[in-house]
């Protein structure tokens, strides 16, 4: 194998994303996405049997596209072919336990049938990687505090070293932030996804209008739960002041619920991420995950960071919502630092934790 560029295609199945993308070394080939996130609109979030399915019937066009990019990539005539790969890398967890099988199954099959060596990495590591891949950003710098909000997820996480030392500060108690985007939006009457559409909406509403609780941030919160979120409150208080309102006949002023909404949930993550840096004395942030794409966290984020001497990190939105790509990024990074892949004994794993960056090769295993 080689180690110095591997050539390694990733494959992530974690939530509503079939993400198939292939580098080399630290440099991006390909990064195809198939999203079912359409089929999941009417029921307003996603569903797992449903998400599992769309994997299925979606892994094998997108390793060919994937395949092809890479090719074109390269500046070959046809598709790079499976038989040059160094390595298979795949999402072994956190996600939804169902969709997670497929990816693994299809994955533990690749790399069987090549004789190729296999990578089970975690999703939430991944995000990290994903960073790596941003040609026009200098390298990644350690120690980094990483803010990774998606639908998903909602965690707060000190990165020392991508490879062996990722510890997590913090996470949601409850909903994830893109889920309380999205609850949300279903309450105002508003399509799924909800983030984009509330991000419009409060376009031209005032993020004052209306006094929204921030999760865990009085102080006593802040003693026992400083990096830790909580957005179920926030959403019964928004549901309570528009219950009201229609109680009282009035019209409810969508554009202020979603600016105080989402100025809400923004305080919030901005706060805590900030904390965390000036508590570690880290002067450096890294965003991930769907959630990013909300202007106001982005406007905020940057602002605040910049009054506290914090550099923050945003890859381009391709590489923060969930994709392959970054997984095939964190496994080249363990291949280049010289970790051995993992044994086929492994399975899904829904909750795997993030201290857990490589599914270990049996022979590092604790019995
Ligand atoms: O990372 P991602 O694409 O995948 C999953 O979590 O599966 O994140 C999707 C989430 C959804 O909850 C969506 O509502 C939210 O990210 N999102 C946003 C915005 N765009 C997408 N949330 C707030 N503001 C946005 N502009
Ligand atoms: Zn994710």
């Amino acid at each position: 194998m080689n180690r110095d560029e591997p050539l390694v295609l990733g494959i992530e199945t974690s939530c509503d994303e079939t993400g198939i993308g292939i580098v080399r070394g630290r440099t991006l080939l390909s990064n195809t996405i198939a999203s079912s996130m359409d089929e999941h609109s009417r029921y307003g979030g996603v569903v797992p049997e449903v998400a599992a399915r769309a994997h299925l019937e979606a892994l094998q066009p997108s390793i060919e596209a994937a395949l092809a990019e890479a090719g074109a990539a390269l500046g070959r005539e046809g598709p790079l072919a499976l038989a040059d790969l160094d390595a298979v890398a795949v999402t072994s967890g956190p996600g939804l336990a169902g969709a997670l099988m497929v990816g693994v199954g299809a994955a533990k099959a690749l790399a069987v049938s090549l004789g190729k060596p296999l990578y089970a990495v975690n999703h939430l590591v991944g995000h990290i990687a994903a960073d790596i891949l941003d040609a026009d950003a200098p390298p990644l710098e350690y120690p980094t505090v990483a803010l990774l909000v998606s639908g998903g997820h909602t965690s707060l996480l000190l990165v020392r070293d991508l490879t062996t030392d990722v510890e997590l500060l913090g996470e949601t108690m409850d909903d994830a932030a893109g889920e309380a985007f999205d609850k949300i939006a279903r309450i105002l009457g508003l399509p799924y996804p909800g983030g984009p559409q509330i991000d419009k909406a409060a376009a031209t509403g005032d993020p004052k209008a209306i006094a929204f609780p921030r999760g865990l941030s009085r102080a006593s919160d802040m003693a026992k739960h400083r990096y830790d979120f909580s957005f179920s409150g926030l959403k019964t208080a928004v549901a309570r002041w528009i219950e009201q309102r229609e109680a009282a006949g009035e019209t409810v002023p969508i554009d202020n619920v979603a600016a105080s909404f989402r100025e809400a949930v923004v305080d919030v993550l901005v706060t805590k991420a900030l904390a965390a840096c000036a508590d570690h004395d880290v002067p450096r942030l890294l965003l991930g995950g769907g959630v990013i794409a909300n202007r106001r966290l982005r406007e905020v984020t940057l602002a605040r960071a910049a009054d506290a001497g914090v550099t923050v990190r945003i890859p381009p939105l391709s590489l923060c919502t969930d994709n392959g790509a970054m997984i095939a990024a964190l496994a080249a990074e363990l291949i280049m630092s010289g970790r051995e892949p993992s044994t086929l004994e492994f399975g899904a794993d829904s909750t795997l934790p993030v201290t857990e960056i490589q599914v270990a090769p049996a022979a590092e295993r604790v019995a």
